[in-house]
């Protein structure tokens, strides 16, 4: 079985801190979006993975991920030059799959729930695609299985009134049957080919379609707030796992874990946590933080107010004003 990640998103709703990277390289817990999907799909085995790009971020995507040499595995870039959906991106990734069954990620998910199930389901043979669903708040928000009799008989892209709360996640197997829906389809009212209507377009042609419920936690990173809750999930879910790293310096701080420190950091006199990442090379004095991210080399010192539920850019240097009242910000 094959990997597919896609990862062309603009991610326009996390500028600034997108201008300058692709979304799936925005850190949660101090590591890429996209390594944690390449280790999803590692963790199933599968060794070939495609990750579908924007020419322009295939210098920085290549430079971390370079062909797989590191982890052991093989990793090809596919171009998707135009931002048509989902669908429109697993088009450009046919040669790359053939006719293998594969496994398809939105890059910009944290997934938590186990792909196994759906690996099983297509590898057996008898589905042409096996989807994770999880009930949702905002039904209209997502892709919306309708589900009768344990089957699904209809899924509807975003819809005005959703008939049922069980969204799609962005984790799904196909098997080849899929590239035959897709050049079915037309764009949606938002001008997109979507994977929604490719699935649609299966159970119409009487191919089947299994599910999963899952009831993890599964997040979609697409805004500044579900970033600090992918952050918080990530933290809390292995909270044994070590992630202060050695080369960390502190004096006379308070750590209330879970915490992510990443090395080279110097710390003096902070109180950090709990839920709180710090990147690469960053230098705080006399602060205190909780439930926030701290990019790469950020300076601060002597902050009059609890930092809290804050993102602060990579090399931001950020100096306390004393005040009559030291406030909290929100
Ligand atoms: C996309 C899919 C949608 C799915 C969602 C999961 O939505 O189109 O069917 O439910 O991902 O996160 P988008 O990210 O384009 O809003």
């Amino acid at each position: 079985m094959k990997g597919l990640i896609l990862c062309a998103g603009k991610g326009s709703r996390l500028y600034p801190f997108t201008y300058n990277r692709p979304k799936t390289l925005i850190p949660v817990a101090n590591t890429p979006l996209l390594q944690l999907a390449i280790v999803k799909l590692m963790e199933l085995d599968i060794e070939e993975i495609g990750i579908v790009i924007h020419p322009s971020q295939e210098i920085s995507i290549r430079e971390q991920f370079g062909e797989g040499e590191a982890l052991g595995i093989s990793i090809s870039y596919i171009y998707q030059r135009e931002a048509l959906g989902i669908a429109h991106a697993v088009k450009q990734a046919q040669d790359f799959i053939s006719d293998e069954p594969f496994l398809l990620l939105l890059g910009d998910n944290l997934i938590s729930a186990s792909l196994s199930a759906l690996k099983n389901d297509i590898e057996l043979g008898v589905v042409q695609a096996s989807l994770l669903l999880a009930e949702v708040e905002v039904a209209q928000d997502y892709g919306i299985a309708e589900i009768q009799d344990e089957r699904i008989v209809g899924i509807e892209e975003k819809p005005v009134y959703p008939k049922s709360n069980m969204a799609v996640l962005g984790a799904y197997a196909f098997t080849k049957d899929i590239f035959v829906a897709i050049d079915e389809i037309l764009p949606s009212k938002r001008g997109e080919y979507e994977i929604t209507d490719a699935i649609q377009r299966l159970t119409d042609q009487q191919k089947v379609v299994s599910y999963h419920i899952t009831d993890q936690l599964n997040i979609d990173v697409g805004t500044m707030d579900r970033w600090l809750k992918a952050n918080q999930q990530l933290l809390s879910a292995d909270v044994s796992k070590k992630r202060i790293h050695d080369s960390v310096r502190m004096e006379n701080c308070t750590i209330v874990e879970p915490v992510s420190i990443e090395k080279d950091c110097v710390l003096k006199d902070c109180r950090i946590g709990p839920y709180v990442s710090i990147g690469e090379g960053s230098n705080l004095e006399n602060c205190h933080i909780e439930n926030s991210i701290i990019l790469n080399g950020v300076h601060s010192k002597d902050l009059p107010f609890l930092l809290k539920n804050v993102i602060i850019g990579e090399h931001s240097v950020i100096t306390g004003v004393q005040t009559d009242e030291g406030a909290d910000m929100p």
